[in-house]
């Protein structure tokens, strides 16, 4: 039995809080290794709907460990209230989450920078989610972050905050004319966080060494998307974390031999949520469509998605990228009122014939989608739960998908919940 990678294959939001909570009924072990509560992970069980920003969507399931690796930017505030929102809904996360003592911490500083600096970017603003997460991933590269186990202790902490703050609060007052931030106040606002989340806080690489020995099964919970990663991306518009398949083991801390297959999820179409080119993008009317039929507003910030048709240079990349085994497609219902639907099967650009999404920005914003046209099936597929049930048409459009990127269907996602779920091929 595998352990799975699961990635975002588009620009996010592709229902991998969906896929990865009916994968968890096979597995034994979740694990988030990136991003932060810049993530908003729905997952739909019986009349209930959850968004994790930080906590792995496989804790839905009573019996399962959940771990946020190092790789993850934790704020504890949000991970607090999840855990609250979870124990409401009669789901004790006690003795199943774990969250790696090395993962760095979201400051006050960090959301505060984020806001400020977009806001003086004006038109060139990224449209970031505000939580912080850039700044906080510069902070841990430059090395000056705060990492979770400094919470459990003022002396470690003390001095990084302290190093932290004079950094910020002088570039607050420099450039932005800013108040600064009280450091003795957030030293002690984060100890009493500390307190609360020690319970939770462990070296889960030491953990998740020992379960791959003892043969359990583990899922890596990815963030975002390949094309937001911060190298393969549309840089700069893309998020500060590498969201690819690869960086499970670095953030996570585990071995890259510990994984063995590498999810794609991929919508039957195609959304971005912020600012950055989007050669798919429908203007029109049946761009509004997408989203009202798909309910396409951000699940962090509840901003309106920006809708498209498939675009497979994208998810091309993300199969050279990832090494994708296996694609999830979800959201097929989505289309089951189109008569038409159109499938973008490579770009034209500066008069050459792409296959991939290019990597230089003013590039791909010259990039003109090449269209193939497909007949809908104008059936409603909600109800189906296997490949049998459903539509010709439907098959035909999901075949053409996969032979385009050259990469297997392992599941179809035919709507929100976790029995709307058609296994393919998932060895
Ligand atoms: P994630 O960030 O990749 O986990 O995705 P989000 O949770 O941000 O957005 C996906 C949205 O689509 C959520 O509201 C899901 O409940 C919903 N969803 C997931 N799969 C399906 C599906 O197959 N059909 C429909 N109609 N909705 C789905
Ligand atoms: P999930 O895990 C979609 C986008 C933001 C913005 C860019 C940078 O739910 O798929 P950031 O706050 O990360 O610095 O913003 O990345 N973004 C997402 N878009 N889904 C997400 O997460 C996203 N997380 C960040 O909208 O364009
Ligand atoms: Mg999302």
């Amino acid at each position: 039995m595998a352990n799975r990678v699961v990635i975002g294959s588009q620009w996010g939001d592709e229902g991998k809080a969906k896929v990865v909570d009916f994968l968890t009924l096979s597995a034994d072990v979740i694990v988030r290794f990136q991003g932060g509560a810049n993530a908003g992970h729905t997952v739909k069980v019986a009349d209930q709907e959850f968004i994790f920003h930080l906590i792995p969507a496989g804790i839905m399931h009573h019996d399962k460990v959940c771990v946020i690796g190092n790789g993850v930017v934790l704020d504890p505030i949000q991970t607090l209230k999840e855990i609250d929102d979870l124990r409401t809904k009669g789901i004790s996360p006690d003795g199943r989450l774990m969250i790696a003592n090395n993962a760095h911490v979201v400051l006050p500083w960090h959301s505060a920078v984020d806001k400020l600096k977009e806001e003086k970017a004006g038109k060139a603003a990224i449209g970031t989610t505000g939580r912080g997460i850039g700044p906080c991933y510069s902070d841990k590269v430059n090395r000056i972050g705060v990492r979770v186990g400094d919470l459990l202790d003022e002396k470690e902490l003390r001095p990084r905050v302290e190093a932290m703050a004079k950094v910020h609060n002088e570039e607050f007052a420099a450039l932005y004319g800013a108040p600064a931030i009280d450091a003795d106040q957030v030293i002690a606002d984060y100890l009493e966080l500390g307190r609360k989340i020690a319970p939770y806080v462990k070296d889960v690489s030491e953990f998740l060494y020992a379960e791959l020995k003892a043969g359990k099964r583990l899922i890596f919970e990815g963030a975002q998307g390949t094309i937001l990663d911060v190298d393969q991306g549309t840089y700069p518009f893309v998020t500060s974390s590498n969201t690819v398949a690869g960086y499970a083991s670095c953030g996570a801390g585990v071995g890259p031999t510990a994984i063995n297959q590498v999810v794609g999820v991929v919508k039957a179409y195609t959304t971005r949520v912020g600012n950055g080119p989007f050669p798919t993008e429908l203007h029109c009317e049946t761009g509004d469509c997408l989203r009202k039929i798909g309910n396409e507003y951000g699940a962090t910030t509840g901003r309106n998605r920006r809708c498209g048709w498939f675009d497979a240079p994208v998810v091309r990349k993300a199969v050279v990228v990832n090494g994708l085994t296996h694609l999830a497609i979800t959201k097929l219902d989505v289309l089951d009122s189109f008569d038409e639907i159109q499938v973008c099967t490579h770009y034209e650009c500066d008069g050459e014939i792409l296959d991939l999404i290019p990597n230089q920005l003013s590039k791909v914003g010259r990039c003109k989608p090449i269209y193939k046209a497909f007949p809908g099936w104008m059936q409603d597929t909600t109800g189906c739960r296997s490949w049998d049930d459903l539509p010709e048409n439907a098959k035909r459009y999901l075949k053409f998908l996969s032979e385009l990127v050259d990469v297997k269907i392992g599941m179809v996602s035919v709507g929100a919940s976790r029995e709307q779920s058609i296994i393919v091929d998932m060895d």
